[in-house]
């Protein structure tokens, strides 16, 4: 169509000949007319490009902010994440610190918490829960044992309060470490617990006697000679 239109159009810039005035004023007007079509024609490209709408941070003059975008109302929750079981998502039952996991702890959970305790814990707590990490080796204010008979006695609640909420000098871990991941750490923090505090009557019957075995040559003495560099 508008092709056809600039067409027309060059047709009328030739006929507009000196041969004949009328005949001139007519085909001028018919240019008016062609051109007024053409740019009405140009004009009605208002499409999906530019939409009455706001782009992301864009200024408002309806609001008094001055904003577009508004704040969620208060309390609002996003689909999927309506975090009501307060044992899972609180570590907390009837108000108070939960005393039992909100699910069966597995080997392969146990497997998890370490992985993420290495990753989130040792740098303070150390690998075994000494809190002799290497950031507390430089001069970081040390942590207490996982060992001592107050944390050996705290729920797994208070755990789970410590991780979510941070304690004292320690900062919150809970936009670093999903809950699951809290609850399968604290798993891990009670097998370091008892790794450290168990008797031979915590191993099965059947496998006391290896450990035996292995200990007498555990405690044999070893001699290690350590070698220096040499720098010359
Ligand atoms: C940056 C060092 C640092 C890291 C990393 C860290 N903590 Fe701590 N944590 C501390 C310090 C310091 C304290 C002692 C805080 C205080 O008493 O003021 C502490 C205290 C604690 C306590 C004892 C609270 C009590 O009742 O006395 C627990 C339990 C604990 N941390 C668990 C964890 C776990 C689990 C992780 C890993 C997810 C972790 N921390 C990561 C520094 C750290």
């Amino acid at each position: 169509m508008s092709i056809y239109s600039v067409l027309r159009a060059n047709l009328c810039v030739n006929r507009s000949s000196p041969s004949g005035k009328a005949h001139s004023a007519i085909a001028g007007w018919h240019c008016v007319a062609l051109l007024l079509c053409l740019l009405v024609l140009t004009g009605c490209n208002n499409g999906m490009e530019d939409q009455p709408k706001y782009e992301p941070f864009e200024a408002s003059t309806f609001f008094d902010s001055g904003m577009s975008a508004q704040p969620l109302v208060a309390n609002t929750v996003a689909r999927g994440q309506l975090r009501a079981d307060s044992h899972l998502y609180a570590g907390q039952v009837a108000g108070r610190p939960a005393e039992e996991f909100p699910f069966p702890v597995t080997a392969e959970i146990v497997a998890r918490g370490q992985e993420r305790y290495n990753i989130y814990c040792t740098p303070c707590h150390g690998y075994a829960g000494y809190g002799d990490g290497v950031i507390v080796q430089r001069g970081f204010s040390p942590p207490p044992s996982f060992h001592d008979e107050r944390l050996r006695a705290a729920t797994v609640g208070h755990f789970y309060s410590v991780i979510t909420n941070g304690f004292g000098t320690m900062y919150s871990y809970a936009d670093r470490i999903t809950p699951e991941d809290r609850w399968a750490i604290i798993a891990y923090v009670r097998a370091l617990q008892l790794s450290q505090n168990a008797t031979m009557d915590d191993v099965p019957a059947d496998e006391q006697p290896a450990l035996e075995a292995a200990s007498d040559e555990i405690t044999g003495t070893v001699t290690v000679t350590v070698v220096m560099p040499n720098n010359d």
